[in-house]
């Protein structure tokens, strides 16, 4: 494998199309229907009869509405209105004085010293997939996406609420969310074009009875973590924490019933992003199996996969750096302008949705050096890390950072690490094709083809 390997990109669509042809191909996927021109564009406008769309690729513009003036870019109403049945006023939907207590009492459960907390529990989860995926590593194709799917649902379920997903409930949601992600794609037309979430196609019977179904078994989950709590028998675990935190302003907690709208975010947020980040480094790895064999040398280095040596898989970080640049879980975001702006010199109207990329602005051909190439070395430069300041947002940036940055980055390199020391992998069929689902997806999964690496796969963990 030469150091130049090119992953899979989705193909551009021709610079100029009728606008028919661009919603025939907005709705098939949304990278397919972005031409070529937009990896080197700083903005573009989208203006249809009914709405205005402005992508933006420009560094200082990003920074602006995500940094210097968040509160003028609220998230956009839309995607409020899409996923309302399933998330209600989570976290990822609220706006404006809601949303700010929301993060004052999410924030301290994800914050350091938690997380060393949490990380037996994502090593526990480690071995368990190591376990699943034994008895598949006899060279023949392995679906990756569904196996990273279920190893990152894991991980939230145990360090969330001290379940593994061979628990019974954990089992039902993780089944039910699958069907809801079938039945209701967030990346989809509705959240480009402001078209009312009353309209049946957009939130059909199916996906609301999944909502109800989903909520159901978190609130059960919940409630009896309250009688825990107050019973004083609760684990010391991300729920109960963020259950038993007071707002510092106001001194409130959360109630039941808006808990169970923000275990339905962490729950979503958190592991369909890992799932997609995971999935797509082991095709990386497999493909590259210079850099594999270089992330297998690391890890069977250290004496041990504890907390503390973890900061020395330092190329094996890189690797998961790369692999979120090129292929960010979360492929776009969308706010609306508040106030009326001038971006780039244009006038841009209030209620306008701006589209923000971390997929164009990360592959941005004006702003990285060879931006297709997989090349985890580039982060030991100078120049990357200064580029990565304006041009590098796997996990936003600003007030509405993901606050399970910190977590997804621990738990990225651990399975990593856990999943390379036991086997060797290898690409098997087609190369996956990039398409924008609720996160970044291979249009017909990942097929790998996995070995026993031949090293004690058992290994201890401490921290
Ligand atoms: C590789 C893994 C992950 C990636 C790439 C990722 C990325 C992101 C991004 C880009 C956003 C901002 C979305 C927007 O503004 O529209 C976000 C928000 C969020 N993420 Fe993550 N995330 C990851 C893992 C996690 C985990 C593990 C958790 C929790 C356990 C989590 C919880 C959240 C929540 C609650 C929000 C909403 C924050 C807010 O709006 O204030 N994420 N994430």
């Amino acid at each position: 494998m030469s150091k130049e390997y090119i992953p899979p990109k989705p193909q551009a669509r021709a610079d100029k199309v009728s606008i028919f042809a661009h919603i025939k191909l907005f709705r098939k996927d949304i990278f397919a229907s972005q031409p070529a021109k937009l990896y080197r564009a700083w903005m573009a406008e989208y203006r249809l009869p009914f709405f205005r769309s402005y992508f933006i690729n420009d560094p200082d513009l990003v920074n602006h509405v995500l940094n210097k003036d968040p509160d003028n870019f609220p998230k956009s109403e839309i995607i409020k209105g899409a996923l309302y049945s399933l998330l209600g006023d989570s976290v990822f939907v609220t706006n404006g004085d809601v949303w700010k207590w929301q993060r004052r009492i999410i924030d301290p459960a994800f914050e350091g010293g938690r997380l060393r907390n949490v990380f037996p529990d994502m090593h526990a989860a480690g071995l368990a997939a190591v376990a699943r995926l034994g008895p598949l590593a006899d060279n023949q194709p392995v679906e990756m996406e569904a196996q990273a799917s279920q190893i990152a649902a894991d991980i939230i379920f145990r360090t969330l609420f001290s379940i593994p997903i061979t628990d019974d409930i954990a089992e039902q949601v993780f089944e039910k969310f699958r069907e809801y992600q079938r039945t209701q794609p967030l990346m989809n037309v509705a959240s480009f074009l402001k078209i009312p979430n009353w309209i049946p196609k957009l939130q059909g019977r199916r996906t609301r009875q999944t909502s109800a179904d989903i909520r159901k078994l978190l609130t059960r989950l919940t409630e009896d973590r309250f009688a825990q709590i107050q019973a004083g028998t609760a684990p010391d675990d991300l729920a109960t924490k963020i259950m038993t935190t007071k707002d510092p302003v106001t001194g409130v907690t959360f109630t039941a019933a808006e808990m169970v709208d923000q275990v339905a975010i962490f729950f979503l947020a958190g592991h369909e992003t890992s799932a997609s980040a995971l999935a797509w480094t082991l095709y990386l790895l497999s493909v590259d199996q210079k850099a594999q064999q270089r992330v297998a040398d690391e890890v069977t280095c250290l004496d041990d996969l504890s907390f503390a040596n973890l900061s020395k898989l330092k190329y094996t970080r890189n690797v998961f750096r790369e692999t979120l640049r090129l292929y960010p879980p979360v492929p776009m975001m969308i706010r609306e302008t508040r106030q009326p702006e001038v971006f780039r010199k244009r006038k841009i109207n209030v209620g306008s949705q701006i589209v923000l990329s971390p997929w164009h602005i990360q592959r941005h051909e004006r702003l990285w050096d060879r931006p297709d190439v997989f090349d985890p070395d580039r982060w030991t430069t100078d120049e990357t890390r200064k580029c990565a300041r304006k041009a590098y947002m796997p996990f936003s940036s600003g007030q509405r950072v993901c606050p399970g940055a910190g977590f997804a980055m621990i738990e990225g390199v651990l399975m990593i690490a856990m999943l390379i020391r036991a086997f060797k992998l290898e690409p098997s069929g087609k190369p996956p094709v990039p398409v924008a689902h609720l996160t970044v997806r291979a249009e017909d999964g990942i097929h790998l083809k996995l070995t026993t690496r031949g090293s004690d796969t058992s290994a201890t963990q401490t921290t």
